[in-house]
């Protein structure tokens, strides 16, 4: 199947030689085409060009695209979509004035979300995250990354591992797994920390490995869940099985989780609401992505990941939803790049290489997606007519978003 895209207004984040990710005062620049044309043979992308140097050729559909911008799909590095029910009473207690904190010490938090997914049926808890995939490719994102870390026992993580693989297989979206069962200490283990990181350690990660339902590994490292020694541990032996960090740091507090990411080659380290002076020293000339996820520090109102600081240090930056019904029950990249606009002062064409080329980088699929460029996955949004790709974020919470096409396929 060919199809031709012609009178594109703008054809958003081309790069003809590929790059990996794009840091510091390179995150300002956005390589674009103005009135362009978009080749695409079944799942890849096979030609663009300027509109008046488009071959004559004869195709199975062509689209017009006058007036309209393309971009590629949203790569969100980092998501728990994979979850059972909601948590909107906590929701209103928060309104009330409890904590995220207190709320996680009364049995509510990450263990209420435990509970609700160890009842749920696999086929049901299918459904629900099915429906959650849909809704966020229709947003536009063609490459999502789910986590583990709601099941906390053997039996319930491997059941959202095999639910998130079946996603991967059902959806076009390309789905990469983590797992995180260090995510929140099990009532079962409650004064053993130690002895439910070895249960993790010892007799989850082995059976994960060996089944391959995840590429990475991630841990909650933060004041009352995971030490940074605990971190270490678990990385330690995650490497060794293969896997490749990927993990929550410096929410909360800053307790040095950033270098010991650092220290085991994360791909990426994520959430850094809270980052002193040495964490972001420590991310200099390393492959270690940091992660913003902007629409979580709006939800439970706390600080944004000083992405100024961080990028004007020479750093890059990728953005992502986090997408859970605790923190931040929204997968709407969309909202994200025009938070990380508002709230962060990230400037357009910073915010979407970074919900784009770098988030791809945070899920080892640079070389797939992330860019408009030959040979990549034919993943892209056809924006509605407008001014330009800044309207994006400008006009925030509404949708500019035409069509959307994944893998070739029309969403
Ligand atoms: O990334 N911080 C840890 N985990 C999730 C939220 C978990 C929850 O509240 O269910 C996060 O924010
Ligand atoms: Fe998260």
């Amino acid at each position: 199947m060919t199809i031709l895209i012609t009178n594109i207004k703008e054809l958003v984040q081309v790069r003809d030689v590929p790059v990996r990710k794009v840091s510091g005062a390179d995150m300002g620049i956005l390589p674009t085409i103005k009135n362009a044309f978009l080749l695409i043979k079944n799942d890849v992308i096979e030609a663009y060009g300027k509109q008046d140097e488009m071959p004559n050729i004869t195709t199975d559909k062509v689209i017009d695209a006058s007036g309209k911008i393309i971009l590629p799909t949203w790569c969100d590095s980092h998501t728990h979509i994979v979850f059972a029910g909601n948590r909107e009473q906590e929701f209103v207690d928060r309104i009330k004035g409890m904590s995220y904190e207190e709320i996680a010490k009364k049995g509510g938090g990450i263990l209420n979300s435990a509970k609700k997914l160890q009842e749920t049926l696999e086929n049901e808890l299918y459904s629900q995250s099915a429906k959650r995939v849909e809704e966020v490719m229709r947003l536009g994102t063609g490459a999502v990354e789910i986590k583990s870390g709601y099941g906390l026992t053997k039996e319930a993580e491997l059941k959202m591992l095999r639910v998130i693989k079946k996603l991967n297989e059902n959806y076009p979206v390309t789905i990469k797994a983590t797992f995180l069962g260090a995510h929140a200490l099990p009532h079962n283990f409650k004064d053993n920390k130690s002895g439910y990181l070895d249960f993790v350690i010892h007799e989850i990660l082995p059976t994960i490995a060996k089944e391959k339902l995840a590429s990475f590994v991630d841990i909650f490292c933060e004041t009352g869940y995971f030490s940074v020694a605990d971190t270490e541990k678990l990385l330690a032996l995650g490497t060794a099985y293969g896997l490749v960090p990927k993990i929550h740091v410096n929410q909360f507090t800053a307790i040095g989780g950033v270098q010991m990411g650092v220290k085991y080659k994360a791909l990426s380290v994520d959430h850094l609401e809270e980052m002193r002076a040495e964490d972001i020293e420590a991310l200099q000339n390393t492959d270690t992505m940091p992660v913003a996820l902007p629409s979580c520090s709006f939800f439970l109102n706390i600080p944004y990941t000083p992405a100024r600081k961080m990028i004007d240090s020479g750093l890059p930056l990728a953005l992502a939803t986090d997408y859970n019904p605790g923190s931040t029950p929204s997968g709407n990249m969309n909202f994200v790049v025009a938070t990380a606009c508002i709230k962060m002062r990230m400037t357009p064409e910073e915010a979407i290489n970074a919900a784009t080329i770098n988030g791809a980088y945070a899920m080892g699929l640079e070389k797939t997606h992330g860019s408009i460029s030959k040979g990549k996955k034919a993943s892209f949004i056809i924006t509605k007519e407008i001014p330009s790709y800044g309207f994006i974020p400008y006009s925030f919470g509404n949708h500019c978003i035409d069509k959307v096409f994944i893998d070739g396929y029309e969403i």
